[in-house]
């Protein structure tokens, strides 16, 4: 089991490697700062869309070892949703929080970005074996917050787009195939999935 976390851990880490080894040889671009923001906005995002991958996967049958990756997966996700929003209180902002607050307040897609990333907070904090055996029931409940802050995820990229709608379109329709497979489990087993 901890091999299994290190090799996920140390996988997730390959964009990462990617996106230092492109700043060191200045292969970042015009706007070196935006692209890593989108960099790790995009690696959280497929983060997240993975770990909801899972469940519908370890249903076929000889699969059900996957759910070994989920949490490193979900963490994996987190990691990069930190480093996104680091990188636009830092290097975007350099601190200034004054100004960082006005943009939450005017700009509905940092709004929506700021709830998503709230929401997935509890979910980070309580992905130890001590909390799942202390919350019990509730813990499984508590992480259906991923469903609500996937798709604020995706309106937010949505809001960002200002022209070409294709990416965030691709986005929302793995989204909808992976929540609808669960609506579709809950309709049929008259249960939710676990
Ligand atoms: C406080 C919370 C957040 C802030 C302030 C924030 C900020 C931003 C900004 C400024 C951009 C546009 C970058 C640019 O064009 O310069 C962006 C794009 C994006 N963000 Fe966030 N974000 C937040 C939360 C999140 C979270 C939690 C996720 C995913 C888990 C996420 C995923 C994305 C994605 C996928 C994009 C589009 C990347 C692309 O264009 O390829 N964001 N965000």
């Amino acid at each position: 089991m901890a091999r299994v976390r290190r090799w996920v851990w140390l996988v997730s880490l390959i964009p990462l490697a990617w996106l230092a080894w492109g700043a060191w040889q200045g292969g970042l671009g015009a706007n070196p700062v935006e692209r890593v923001i989108r960099f790790c906005g995009d690696w959280a995002l497929w983060g997240l869309l993975l770990t909801l991958t899972v469940t519908p996967l370890r249903r076929i049958p000889g699969w059900s070892g996957l759910i070994r990756y989920r949490r490193m997966l979900g963490l994996s996700a987190f990691f990069y949703a930190v480093l996104h929003v680091t990188g636009y209180v830092v290097l975007d902002h350099f601190f200034a929080w004054q100004t960082i607050l006005k943009d939450i307040l005017k700009r509905p897609y940092i709004t929506i970005g700021l709830t998503a990333f709230l929401l997935l907070v509890p979910l980070a904090i309580t992905s130890t074996r001590g909390w799942i055996r202390r919350l019990g029931s509730a813990w499984q409940k508590l992480h259906r917050l991923i469903y609500p802050a996937s798709v604020l995820v995706v309106i937010h990229y949505f809001m960002m787009v200002k022209a070409d709608y294709r990416a965030p379109l691709v986005h929302a329709g793995i989204l909808g195939v992976l929540l609808g497979w669960r609506v579709g489990w809950w309709l049929w087993h008259r249960q939710p999935v676990g």
